[in-house]
């Protein structure tokens, strides 16, 4: 049975911070080390009286009034998160509490999760409830995912600019409209030091190692998919979404995937005759050389017209919304699928019974490399996304004192202060219970 993404509903936070004019003047550096070092032109961030709830529910609740959609209609809720405030209640319950409020109806006969693996679990969560559909046991009814988390970083800290915030919720249904997930999937899991949040708000996090991991387990990952579903030729993958920290991450994970992809095929040849041949380890007596050789390699693969042509149309499109938006951990590789279909929808493609390769990953460490087939509705959904506008709706922070103000006022223990916009989410935050759980109030 065929089963996959129904409808997708895009909440950034509601503010936006320029980083050229904003935090690169703010912190006295040079501003083309955001711009063209990592890639990012801005970044959303939350209103303080946003969070992952309010985030999440207003996404939620967006994608069930455009698919008109009852809570009878939803069996599973699972939130994807690692923003999460609370080691034992899920923010599913908080999502559904404000959504029953909204609908003045409940939920009770829904199954409700929070997942934790980095920036993977969203992905997940979406490969567990297509399983459930499979299954044959949601009884006809859907299953709605949520990514949603404030990419914070401590203040001063490598990874300050590629902060952001924001949601996605996805309905996952049996047969969908935007994309199904097919069964192809390959795998790279291994215990790792590189981003923890070992009971504490902020990230601990060594940048330059999560980097190199980030590549390892895409590069292993991509192998294993390679094993189980040979690639012929690269592309055939339409468009080629990876999991987005700051754009120019992609840069460097995407010749990993094209290397393999045109591995003994003609157009490896093609391109051996215009480079060389590709260096492989058990030519070299060392390691250092062959690291230097394969380096050199790719940098030229990089400049090859095959190749750009490939990464033009493949993958430069699913970043677009990532550069205005900031890394948003479980989210990143979803809003990266819907970047590419929805430039590919502003781009006229004929995009129908295509296939997409989805690159997840998640610190701590694990990548994960799967195919999804485009389906019929994808055009008509995607276009009643308006992403852009809502992107240009959000309240611009003026100066880097008033971002200051709003990280402070996010972080746990600090007195909140007043919202700075009218609010793009449906729901607030207002206040702590007499237990400490959160109270929050439809806008
Ligand atoms: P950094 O070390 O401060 O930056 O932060 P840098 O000095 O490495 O510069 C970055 C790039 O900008 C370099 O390019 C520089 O050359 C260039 P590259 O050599 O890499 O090609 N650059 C400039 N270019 C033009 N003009 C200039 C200029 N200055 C420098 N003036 C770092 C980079 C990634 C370490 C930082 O952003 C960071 O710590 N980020 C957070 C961690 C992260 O995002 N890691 C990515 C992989 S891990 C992951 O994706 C998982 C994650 O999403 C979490 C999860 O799974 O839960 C983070």
């Amino acid at each position: 049975m065929k089963a996959g993404i129904d409808a997708i509903a895009f909440q950034p936070g509601s503010l936006v911070m320029d980083l050229e004019k904003v935090f690169a003047k703010g912190r006295g550096e040079d501003p083309e080390k955001y711009t063209k070092g990592l890639g990012l032109k801005e970044i959303s961030l939350p209103d303080t009286n946003e969070d992952i709830v309010t985030l999440g529910a207003t996404a939620a609740l967006k994608l069930m009034e455009r698919e008109n959609l009852k809570p009878d209609d939803i069996g599973r809720i699972d939130v994807a998160t690692e923003s999460s405030f609370d080691r034992s209640k899920p923010v599913s319950t908080y999502i559904s509490g404000c959504l029953e409020e909204h609908f003045d109806d409940d939920f009770d006969h829904s199954n409700k999760s929070e997942r934790k693996f980095a920036c993977i679990s969203g992905t997940q969560a979406v490969n567990d409830t297509v399983n459930w559909i499979q299954a044959g046991v949601n009884e006809g009814r859907m299953g709605m995912v949520i990514a949603t988390d404030l990419a914070f970083y401590e203040r001063g800290g490598s990874g300050e600019a590629t902060q952001g915030a924001g949601a996605i919720a996805m309905l996952i249904s049996e047969d969908p409209s935007i994309v199904s997930i097919e069964r192809n999937h390959g795998y790279s899991s291994r215990d790792q030091v590189d981003f923890l949040k070992p009971n504490q708000q902020y990230p601990s996090v060594d940048g330059s190692h999560s980097v190199k991991v980030y590549l390892n387990r895409m590069r292993d990952a991509i192998e294993a998919f390679d094993k189980r579903s040979e690639i012929t030729d690269p592309m055939e993958f339409e468009l080629v979404p990876f999991h987005v920290p700051f754009p120019s991450m992609v840069k460097k994970a995407a010749p990993l995937g094209y290397r393999r992809a045109i591995r003994n095929t003609t157009l490896e040849e093609t391109i051996e005759s215009k480079i060389g041949d590709r260096p492989f380890i058990q030519n070299y007596n060392s390691g250092e050389t062959y690291e230097e050789e394969i380096r050199e390699w790719m940098s030229d693969l990089k400049r090859t017209d095959e190749y750009r042509d490939w990464y033009q149309s493949r993958v430069e499109p699913t970043i677009e919304i990532s550069s205005r938006v900031g890394n948003l951990y479980t989210g990143s590789v979803h809003l990266a699928r819907l970047s590419g279909l929805y430039y590919g929808y502003k781009n006229n493609r004929d995009l129908l019974d295509k296939k997409m390769l989805v690159a997840s990953y998640g610190s701590g460490a694990q990548a994960e490399v799967h195919e999804e087939i485009i389906q019929p509705e994808w055009e008509e959904k995607i276009s009643e996304m308006n992403v852009e506008s809502k992107l240009n709706s959000r309240e611009e922070i003026k100066s880097f004192d008033t971002y200051e103000d709003i990280h402070r006022s996010h972080k746990h223990g600090e007195d909140r202060v007043d919202p700075l916009s009218q609010t793009l989410s449906e729901f607030k935050f207002v206040d702590f219970g007499r237990m400490g759980q959160r109270v929050y109030e439809i806008k």
